[in-house]
C-alpha cells in the first residue's frame, strides 16, 4: 500500500498519457481542457485505492480509474450546462468558453470513451465493469433529473432529497471502488460492501459539497459560492432551514426562492443568515458526519485487515475536513 498522494500521481501520470490531441480540434480541445483542470481526483483514486486493498497491483485498475474520471468530468460538462455554473475548478466552464453545442457534444463523446477503456480488460472483467458502469450512469441521470425537477417542485421531502443525491453522486463513488474490487477479484460480499462504504461516503459527500456551495470561501472554492441559492436548488440546507426556521423566516425563504432578482448578491446574504439562524448549517454540519460514521460502520462487514480499513477510515475523516 502507498499514501495518497502517491496514487493521485500515479493517476495524472497515466491520464497525460491518455489526453492526445486528436482531430477535429473543436470537439477534443475542450475534452482536454476540462480532464487537465485539475480536480481532487477523488473517484479515481478511490479506484486505485481499493484494488490494493484488496491485494492487488493498482496498475491494472489504472483503466477503470480513468474511466471514472473521464465519466466524472463528462457529467461535469454536462451539469454546469443544466446549472447555468459560470466557474469549474476556478475557469471557465466549458460552455462558457465554447458553447453549449459543444459541451453536449464533447460530454458525449466522453461518455464513450469512458466504456471504450473498459475494452482493455479481459472478456469476464470487461463485462463485470460494463454492467456495473451503465447500472450506475443511468442512475446519475436519474438523480441529475431529480434535481432539476426539485427546483421547481413545491415541495420536497428530506428523503427525496436524500435519494436525488443518491443517485447523481454517491453511486459513482461506491462504484469506483466496486471496480478496484473486481478488477482484483474480491469476493462479491466484498465488493458489495466497498459499494456500501463508498456510497455512504458519496452522501456525505454531496452534503457537504451543498454546504461549501454556500459556506466556501471564494477565493478557494472554485465554483460560484451562492451557486445552488441562485438557481433555487433544494439542497438539505434549505430543507431543514425550512424545517426549522420560525414562521416569518420560513415564508420569507420561501419568497427568496421564488426571486431571480438581477442583483444576487442580496437573495444570497439573506438566504444565509436564515441557513444559520434556524441551525440548517449545523444540522448538514452533522449530518456530514452522520453519513460518514455510517460509510466507516460497513467496514465491520470487510474481510481485509485492520490496518487497511484505518487507512479508509482516515480517508472518511479527511474527506470531512475538505475546503473544495
Ligand atoms: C463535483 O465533484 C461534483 C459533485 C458530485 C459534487 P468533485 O468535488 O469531486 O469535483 P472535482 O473533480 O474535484 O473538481
Ligand atoms: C453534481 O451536483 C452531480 C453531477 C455532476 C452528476 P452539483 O451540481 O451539486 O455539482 P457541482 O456543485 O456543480 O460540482
Ligand atoms: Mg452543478
Ligand atoms: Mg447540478
Ligand atoms: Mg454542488
Amino acid at each position: 500500500m502507498q499514501n495518497i498522494p502517491f496514487y493521485q500521481e500515479a493517476f495524472v501520470d497515466y491520464l497525460q498519457k491518455f489526453i492526445k490531441h486528436r482531430e477535429p480540434e473543436s470537439l477534443y480541445k475542450p475534452i482536454n481542457y476540462i480532464l487537465e483542470l485539475g480536480g481532487k481526483r477523488l473517484r479515481p483514486v478511490l479506484t486505485l485505492l481499493t484494488a490494493e486493498i484488496f491485494d492487488c497491483d493498482y496498475k491494472k485498475a489504472l483503466d477503470a480509474a480513468l474511466s471514472i474520471e473521464v465519466f466524472h468530468n463528462f457529467s461535469l460538462i454536462h451539469d454546469d450546462i443544466m446549472d447555468d455554473a459560470p466557474l469549474r475548478r476556478g475557469q471557465e466552464t466549458v460552455h462558457e468558453k465554447w458553447d453549449i453545442n459543444t459541451g453536449i457534444l464533447s460530454g458525449d463523446a466522453m461518455l464513450i470513451m469512458a466504456y471504450q477503456l473498459f475494452e482493455n480488460y479481459d472478456t469476464k472483467t470487461f463485462h463485470a465493469l460494463a454492467q456495473l458502469f451503465s447500472k450506475t450512469a443511468l442512475e446519475v441521470c436519474e438523480g441529475q433529473q431529480y434535481d432539476v425537477d426539485f427546483e421547481t417542485q413545491d415541495h420536497v421531502e428530506i428523503h427525496e432529497y436524500l435519494k436525488m443525491i443518491e443517485y447523481k453522486t454517491a453511486v459513482l463513488v461506491g462504484a469506483a471502488m466496486k471496480m478496484g474490487a473486481i478488477v482484483a477479484q474480491a469476493s462479491v460480499e466484498d465488493q458489495n460492501s466497498i459499494y456500501e462504504f463508498g456510497k455512504n461516503l458519496g452522501i456525505a459527500f454531496q452534503l457537504q459539497d451543498d454546504f461549501l456551495d454556500a459556506f466556501g470561501d471564494p477565493k478557494t472554492f472554485g465554483k460560484q459560492v451562492g451557486g445552488d441559492i441562485i438557481e433555487n436548488k433544494k439542497t438539505y440546507l434549505f430543507l431543514k432551514a425550512l424545517e426549522l426556521s420560525n414562521e416569518n423566516d420560513k415564508l420569507q425563504l420561501e419568497h427568496l426562492y421564488s426571486l431571480s432578482p438581477s442583483d444576487q448578491m442580496d437573495k444570497i446574504n439573506s438566504i444565509k443568515q436564515i441557513f444559520i439562524d434556524s441551525g440548517a448549517n449545523e444540522a448538514t454540519k452533522q449530518a456530514i458526519v452522520n453519513y460518514t460514521k455510517k460509510a466507516m460502520d460497513v467496514l465491520d462487514n470487510l474481510e481485509v485487515s485492520d490496518n487497511k480499513k484505518e487507512i479508509l477510515k482516515n480517508f472518511g475523516s479527511e474527506l470531512m475536513n475538505r475546503k473544495v
